[in-house]
């Protein structure tokens, strides 16, 4: 059968009954990348395996968890729908509303939000209002519309949303034909490490696969679950993971525990390099913040956390080419040349 989407794949998985009809641009079914070159590169003892969510059809793992709150929200003939985003949420929402024929708002952090995602909200028809504040701001704001209205809220905070995004657990224990011993995420409003870790507890209590540790990594400007209180003023150039307040932090920590995992801190400078590396070393461009899952890898690689037994999953949440402006900052510009053989055969050093 072809493949038809994370709702038709995980139907018995999901809160929906047969006669579904899903709302799907054929979200999921992503790689999951061995990065050997990464792994001699990092000279590390485990194996590390890379699950590139960027090649969902918005370009981040906001679809997986959208297919079923879309379908959900004209399961219940919502008037519309409405998110706070730092961008990939509200690109995927306006692209599945779209699909639907719904009208999507999206509430954003003025001059926060990666050039390539707002293009996404704005050409896929959602109404994208920009508020002087961050995305806690915006996400308080959407909770009172939702309360208010019969506008469904499509944010992490509906639960369709988690049930969407749990798929990918379920994806990566089929293709490595077990769980991994360590799944390695970036938290932001911490719905994603929630999502996964209620995916593999699911398919544990029905298969009996073993359970990892979760490891979340929150930027250091903005880490609020690593140090205990919100942060009112969150700064960091993954402006993804821009969040001082984390909607599921309670859910977060108790995946955490749950797990035996750990949560810490990369810096921007850590996730920038770990970004260049993983393009470099293995031909995936990501955008900063799903980079900060490797920066944590990095780090614990190096405090002698893992054995040759491990086998770790890094997520890569999210596709680089929405955010081409952080990219090009921290890299060599081209190199220039008349238009002639002889010179650009002299600057490629060939002989
Ligand atoms: N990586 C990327 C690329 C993201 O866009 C996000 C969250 C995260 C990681 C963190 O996931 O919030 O579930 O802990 N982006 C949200 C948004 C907040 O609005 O697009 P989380």
């Amino acid at each position: 059968m072809p493949y038809s989407g994370v709702i038709n794949k995980y139907l018995e998985y999901l809160p929906f009954k047969e006669d579904v009809q899903p709302v799907t641009l054929l979200e999921g079914n992503t790689p999951l990348l061995e990065a050997d070159n990464l792994r001699k590169e990092l000279d590390a003892p485990c194996k590390i395996f890379l699950k590139f969510e960027g090649a969902n059809p918005t370009g981040s793992f906001k679809d997986r968890g959208m297919t079923v709150a879309i379908t959900e929200a004209v399961r219940k003939k919502a008037e519309a729908v409405i998110c706070a985003s730092t961008g990939n949420t509200s690109a995927s929402a306006a692209a599945y509303a779209a699909k639907a024929g719904l009208q999507a708002f999206v509430i954003l952090p003025k001059g926060k939000i990666a050039i390539g995602k707002l293009a996404q909200a704005l050409i896929y028809g959602a109404k994208v209002i920009e508020i002087d504040g961050n995305f806690d701001d915006a996400l308080r704001i959407v909770r009172e519309i939702g309360d208010k209205t019969n506008v469904e809220i499509v944010n992490s905070i509906n639960p369709f949303r988690i049930e969407g995004q749990k798929t990918a657990s379920f994806e990566i224990i089929e293709t490595l034909g077990t769980s991994p011993t360590h799944h390695s995420l970036p938290v932001g409003n911490a719905g994603n490490i929630t999502a996964y870790w209620k995916g593999y507890k699911e398919w544990a209590s029905r298969k009996h696969t073993p359970l990892p540790k979760m490891l979340g990594f929150q930027a250091e400007g903005s880490a609020p679950i690593v140090h205990g209180k919100i942060v009112e003023h969150p700064e960091t150039v993954a402006t993804a993971i821009r969040i001082g307040n984390p909607a599921s932090w309670k859910q977060a920590v108790q995946a955490l525990d749950e797990s035996k995992g750990q949560i810490s801190i990369a810096t921007d400078s850590e996730i920038l390099e770990a970004q260049r590396l993983i393009a470099r070393t293995e031909g995936i461009f990501c955008e900063p913040a799903s980079a900060s899952s490797v920066a944590g890898l990095i780090k614990l690689i190096r405090e002698g956390y893992f054995t040759v037994k491990d086998v770790v999953v890094c997520t890569l949440t999210g596709n680089g080419l929405k955010d081409p402006d952080t990219a090009s900052r921290g890299i060599a510009a081209p190199l220039s040349a008349p238009a002639s053989l002889l010179e650009v055969l002299n600057l490629m050093n060939i002989k």
